[in-house]
């Protein structure tokens, strides 16, 4: 790839020189990301995509913690268009986290801006991706962070690392999808394919050709960084007669636990090695849906991609006579109980600095709406449930992106009427949120709202699932930090029975959270990174229909505890 390292002055040390910086020094990662139309074809069809570099899925960034990554992003696309760095920290530099309205105004079509961030104390697996409408559907790529030089990771070098990047494919333009949703007020397309490293794999028309291969041989293992860069579907992934050892998800080690099968809502990664133990031949890995809400439509195909065996025998790899890869077995379609012991199995590595006294304990509902059908709309523009539109909202608020400046800037030059400040911290009204909620309730108020803390306040939230419109396991990303999950659970969180169960020692360290079907999970955070980061559902149809609020960060004292200035090319709106 394009990485430009330390500069040299003279061609004859060039070689050496970087040899030694490399290894030694944090870098400057250097990028140009070109958003661009590219026909992509699969399930026997082309799509003129939107690509970056007219790559799918995108390029992998390969860094090391510690390094600063600068990203020249230009747009040659027709559509606007963000990058945003998932789970990237960003302390002090917002204005490259990338939500478009949010931290920046979005990269018009002929236009540039350069990303400029450094990785500190991050080690493992993220992921970029656009963060402009639907864009995301086809313009993600792959974040590897490994340790620093003289550093290691907390468990036997693996021979071999693969990223495994699992997404979703539509047989039309995603922008159109969303937009047609938008215009109805009904639920989105389906998507037509899930893919692995953007290939559907055997079990699709026209797909067996390009099927990912991954590589393996006996007795060498292989650390699989899976990526759920899918939009809309939570997925399960597993691999056929091998274990998956967990060791990190969201860029963070885990105490290792060994299972079969791994659930990731987007947005999430997880790390994962595996073993060759097996009899040198082809397995199938495959994911497909985790769908916990119930008579909601949804893709229920299945992508698999090959774990190869360098050593097995020829016949058994390509070849029209090769025998078909071992599938395994997936679990059902809205297997919750295999997903609740999956993710309560998760630890961090080592001991962890839980914030205890807790300043800002907040309550937040995340949940599904509908709303009636606006006297002046014609009746096809309200084709959701029972002539309504559909919606989502945080404690009754859909969030509403302004559109003439983003909140961060809006915030930092003090530009008055974008925002207000008064998101409310607990519920505007107390309801049995997971029982049977009254109609009148479905019906969300819109609001550019945010919630103010102050600089290193200690923040505990309740995450709280709704029944409204039907109850859903939401993968929750909040941006500009990572949080300590420090319990979840099904019905309505309760203080008074609940507080017990919270695991203070060693919580898993994460940016999203899926919180479970008709239930809630508590997550803590120590705000040290002053900004604006929005906080949102992972699905994108909900953060479409308003699942998702922002969080201001006022500065602290000092340079180190104060937002950046803006970088002069910073697009405007
Ligand atoms: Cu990965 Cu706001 O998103």
């Amino acid at each position: 790839m394009d990485t430009f390292k330390t500069h040299c002055y003279s061609i004859v040390f060039l070689v050496v020189c970087s040899a030694v910086l490399s290894l030694a020094y944090p870098q400057v990662r250097r990028h140009q990301f070109v958003i661009q139309e590219t026909p992509v074809k699969r399930l026997c069809k082309t799509q003129n995509s939107i690509t970056v570099n007219g790559m799918f899925p995108g390029p992998t960034l390969e860094v090391t913690n510690g390094d600063t990554i600068e990203v020249e992003v230009v747009n040659k696309a027709r559509y606007n268009a963000t990058i945003h760095w998932h789970g990237v920290r960003q302390m002090r530099t917002g204005w490259a986290d990338g939500p478009e309205f949010v931290t920046q105004c979005p990269i018009r079509p002929g236009g540039s801006y350069t990303y400029r961030f450094t990785i500190q104390g991050q080690e493992g697996t993220l992921w970029w991706h656009a963060h402009s409408s639907w864009l995301r559907a086809t313009v993600y790529g792959a974040l590897i962070i490994r340790p620093r030089e003289g550093e290691a990771y907390p468990f036997p070098k693996p021979k071999r690392e693969t990223a495994i990047i699992l997404g979703e494919w539509w047989n039309a333009n995603p922008i159109d999808v969303v937009r047609e949703a938008t215009r109805t007020g009904a639920a989105p397309n389906n998507s037509d394919a899930y893919t692995i490293n953007g290939q559907p794999g055997d079990l699709y028309n026209c797909s067996s050709q390009d099927t990912t291969i991954v590589p393996i041989d006996v007795g060498e293992t292989n650390l699989l960084r899976v990526i759920n860069a899918a939009l809309n579907q939570p997925l399960f992934f597993t691999v056929a007669n091998h274990k998956l050892a967990v060791i990190g998800a969201d860029a963070s080690y885990t105490k290792p636990f060994t299972t079969s099968v791994i659930m990731l809502g987007p947005g999430q990664t997880t790390d994962v090695l595996i073993k060759g133990d097996q009899p040198p031949a082809r397995y199938y890995m495959a994911a497909r849906a985790y769908q916990s809400a119930q008579n909601a439509a949804f893709d229920n195909t299945t992508t698999t991609a090959i774990l190869e065996y360098k050593s097995a025998p020829c016949p058994a790899k390509k070849g029209i006579n090769a025998p078909k890869p071992i599938m395994p077995p997936l679990p059902a379609y809205n297997d919750t109980n295999t997903v609740t012991a999956f993710s309560q199995s998760f630890r961090s590595l080592r001991k962890a600095q839980v914030p205890t006294d807790i300043d800002e304990n907040l309550f937040f509902t995340v949940g599904l709406g509908l709303n009636n059908c606006p006297p002046n709309f014609p009746s096809s523009r309200c084709q959701g449930p029972n002539g309504t539109r559909f919606t989502a909202s945080m404690n009754n608020v859909s969030f509403v992106f302004p559109q003439t400046v983003s909140l961060l800037q809006a915030h930092q030059q003090g530009i008055p009427g974008v925002f207000t400040t008064d998101f409310p911290g607990t519920p505007p009204l107390q309801f049995d949120y997971t029982g049977n909620v009254s109609r009148s309730l479905y019906q969300p108020i819109p609001g550019t709202k945010l919630y103010k803390l102050k600089y290193g306040s200690r923040v505990q939230i309740v995450l709280q699932d709704t029944s409204i419109v039907t109850p859903e396991n939401h993968p929750i990303h909040l941006h500009g930090y990572d949080f300590y999950i420090v319990a979840e659970g099904f019905g309505n969180f309760d203080p008074k029975t609940d507080t017990s169960k919270f695991n203070l020692i060693d919580p898993p360290l994460r940016n999203t959270a899926s919180v479970p079907v008709n239930g809630w999970a508590v997550i803590r955070f120590v705000a040290d990174n002053p900004g604006v980061w929005i906080m949102h559902c992972h699905l994108d149809v909900h953060i479409t229909w308003g699942l998702a609020m922002a969080f201001l960060v006022e500065n602290g004292v000092g340079e180190l505890q104060t937002l950046q200035a803006p970088p002069p090319d910073l697009p405007v709106c």
